[in-house]
């Protein structure tokens, strides 16, 4: 099996102890088939063990591994060292956008809190019981909404969004995408108590509609495409709220 010497540069930062993050530089023979978490495996059991990460999976759907790579917002667990430059260093920082916690561990409280302010879960028309039986949803049914149901809450598409950079406190795609997600389901009638937090300022009209967030989505959520006809449907109650009062359901 074929190796390769790859230099990894690594932010570290201890916000209780330290001033500001350095890049520690670590040297790791690497397999053909790794992939950077593999790296950091690597450094934590052999070289390092004082290095911090978040992962549990290894394989793109636990959504903890996301970190900045050689710029980039990645899964580290799907980043094949293979497919950066023979040669190069591999620059690895946490999420940007995010305070930092430890080194490549970031604080998740904003994003959580604005997943909270969605309520990303079926909410029925009326309370059921178990013996009221399971729910039922024809295959168009579901594909009404399953592209959004993908997200992994990996927080890319916020570390890639430039208008969460500028406004912090705007939703952001994923909380946005998971919005339409519950809002498109046939057994969710949620979509009144979401619309105050979709259609505030810092909810879809905050998106400047760049599509870096689909671009970086492990997943192919396609948060963007969500948040724009978000918009649509937002215009429209409006148009009916203040044009056609009688039409309002
Ligand atoms: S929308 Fe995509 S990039 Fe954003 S959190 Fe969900 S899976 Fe990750
Ligand atoms: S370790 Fe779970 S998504 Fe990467």
């Amino acid at each position: 099996m074929s190796q390769r010497q790859i230099t990894f540069e690594i932010l570290r930062y201890d916000p209780e102890t330290e001033s500001e993050p350095r890049f520690q530089a670590y040297c790791v023979p690497c397999e053909e088939e790794w992939v950077v978490l593999d790296a950091l495996n690597y450094i934590k059991d052999n070289l390092d063990g004082t290095l911090s990460y978040r992962w549990s999976c290894h394989m793109a759907v636990c959504g903890s591994c996301g970190m900045m790579i050689n710029g980039e917002p990645m899964l580290s667990c799907k980043a094949f060292v293979r497919d950066f430059p023979n040669g190069g260093s591999i620059r690895v920082e946490p999420l940007t956008h995010f305070p930092i916690e430890r080194d490549l561990v970031v604080v998740m409280d904003d994003f959580m809190d604005k997943l909270q302010a969605v309520k990303p879960y079926v909410i029925p028309k009326k309370k059921r019981t178990v013996e009221d039986g399971t729910y039922k949803q024809t295959p168009k049914q579901l594909h009404q909404y399953q592209q959004y149901s993908m997200c992994i809450n990996c927080m890319l598409c916020y570390a890639a969004c430039p208008q969460y950079a500028l406004a912090p406190d705007f939703i952001g795609p994923a909380a946005l995408a998971l919005t339409h997600r519950y809002n498109l389901d046939s057994r969710d009638h949620g979509r009144p108590q979401r619309q105050e937090v979709v259609a505030a300022h810092e909810g879809v009209w905050e998106c400047s509609f760049v599509g870096a967030c689909s671009e970086v989505c492990p997943k192919d959520v396609d948060p963007a495409g969500a948040i724009q006809q978000m918009k649509i449907a937002s215009t429209v109650d409006w148009y009916l709220e203040h044009l056609m009062p009688w039409r309002r359901k």
